[in-house]
């Protein structure tokens, strides 16, 4: 079983294997990010845990995987200078061949291991498959849930303060004016997220939005509703009746959610 040591380990690691992206860069400012995002992922995984009274190892299983989930967007960025799946790769797939080429796993067990991998692969799937195993099932949850938590901080920040030499936050898509309608209709009714919408900055704010009806723990709906970011994301778009209805919608699906657990 997975204890504290073997998480510091993993941590250490994780410096080891990003540090020379930040040291090498021109603009270190897009590593760094993704250094702060694993820290808080981490933060917000420790929090998710001990809502759900995990128990020791599991939490720590769950900190490592929080901890090596982004490791692809450091060549990622590298390379393509983007962090667009889309136009580059995906960064799941290259963040496990990341990860056993670095050998950060190598002191843990097959099962704890191969759980690690599987959950780093399925964080940034559209959706979860509905036949994993429980142990699987569990962290891949909460990891796209921990994620998620401080996707929508690092989001909000960006559109709160907005600066040029970080539009790649929001893959430098453009700002077109448009009210996102389709996008927003199709999310209203569905409440799924469809990424093949995303060609403008206010249809990405769509997308962003809809990882809303894809969270599954009531503490990170809490979390979530904390940050109050619906307005923010919703802000850069001009007032419809159809924006105002799917940000009410999207509120009350938070609530539902974090209500859900007290
Ligand atoms: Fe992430």
């Amino acid at each position: 079983m997975m204890t504290h040591d073997d998480f510091l380990k993993i941590e250490k690691q994780f410096y080891a294997y990003t540090g020379p992206f930040v040291d090498r860069a021109e603009d270190p400012y897009p590593f760094v990010l993704k250094q702060e995002h694993t820290a808080r992922v981490c933060r917000a995984m420790e929090m998710l845990c001990a809502s759900l009274d995990l128990d020791g190892p599991e939490t720590v299983r769950a900190c490592a995987a929080a901890m090596v989930h982004d490791m692809g967007r450091f060549p990622q960025f590298a390379v393509f200078h983007t962090y667009a799946d889309a136009c580059s790769k995906n960064h799941a797939a290259l963040g496990c061949r990341e990860i056993v080429r670095s050998n950060m796993l190598s002191h843990l067990s097959v099962t704890d291991r191969q759980l690690i991998l599987r959950a780093v692969a399925l964080h940034n799937r559209p959706r979860l498959s509905q036949k994993l195993g429980r142990d699987l099932s569990l962290l891949a949850r909460l990891l796209r849930d921990a994620d998620k938590i401080d996707i929508f901080n690092v989001i909000k920040n960006h559109y709160l303060n907005p600066d040029s030499s970080h539009g790649f936050i929001t893959y430098n898509l453009h700002d077109d004016g448009k009210i996102p309608e389709t996008a927003a209709r199709v999310l209203l009714e569905t409440r799924q997220n469809d990424s093949s919408c995303v060609t403008t900055l206010n249809n990405m704010r769509i997308f962003q939005a809809g990882m809303i009806y894809d969270l599954n723990f009531p503490a990170a709906a809490a979390a979530i509703l904390d940050l109050e970011v619906i307005p923010v994301l919703f802000g850069g778009i001009s007032p419809s009746d159809l924006i105002t209805r799917l940000a009410q919608a999207l509120l009350d699906h938070l609530k539902a959610l974090a209500a859900s657990g007290s």
